[in-house]
């Protein structure tokens, strides 16, 4: 499994957090960045991370800004990409057993580490439970492609 990692400067803490959190748990990442705490742009490192996740070269992504806000926006636009903004454990749980989210989004200012790093390894494990949630999520990607849903 390789994880593709992304913040900006408002979540640089909370992603070297995340790195370290990998590292000890002998999981593969790529750095997106960004290197430091000096202010940048979070699309930018947000659509990054979630374009290696929608290329197949990371299998899922963890992005965070100071809200999760901006950066779940930026990498929603990203086709193939599904990233759920998640604040406690039963959203990191049910995103993945529902919507099949593969980008987790979170925000340094809204959760504290200790809560970021067990949902992202609830997220990291927990697998999507297909069935009924698979039309769901395959009429998502229907939208992605500019079909105008009705009942
Ligand atoms: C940066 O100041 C802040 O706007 C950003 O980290 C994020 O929270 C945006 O949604």
């Amino acid at each position: 499994m390789k994880i593709a990692l992304g913040a900006d400067h408002g979540a640089f803490e909370l992603k070297e957090a995340v790195k370290k959190h990998l590292e000890e748990k002998g999981i593969e990442y790529k750095d997106f960045g960004c290197f430091s705490k000096e202010s940048v742009d979070y699309p930018v490192y947000a659509s990054m991370a979630a374009n290696a996740v929608a290329d197949h070269e990371c299998d899922f992504g963890v992005i965070c800004c100071t809200t999760g806000l901006g950066v779940s926006m930026a990498a929603n636009k990203v086709n193939g990409v599904r990233a759920a903004v998640c604040t406690n454990e039963m959203l990191a749980e049910m995103t993945r057993r529902h919507n099949n989210a593969n980008v987790i989004c979170m925000g340094q200012k809204v959760v504290s580490e200790e809560l970021a790093l067990k949902m992202v390894d609830i997220f990291l494990s927990t697998e999507f439970e297909g069935g009924r949630h698979s039309r769901r999520v395959d009429l998502l990607t229907d939208i992605e492609n500019g079909k105008k849903l009705e009942p």
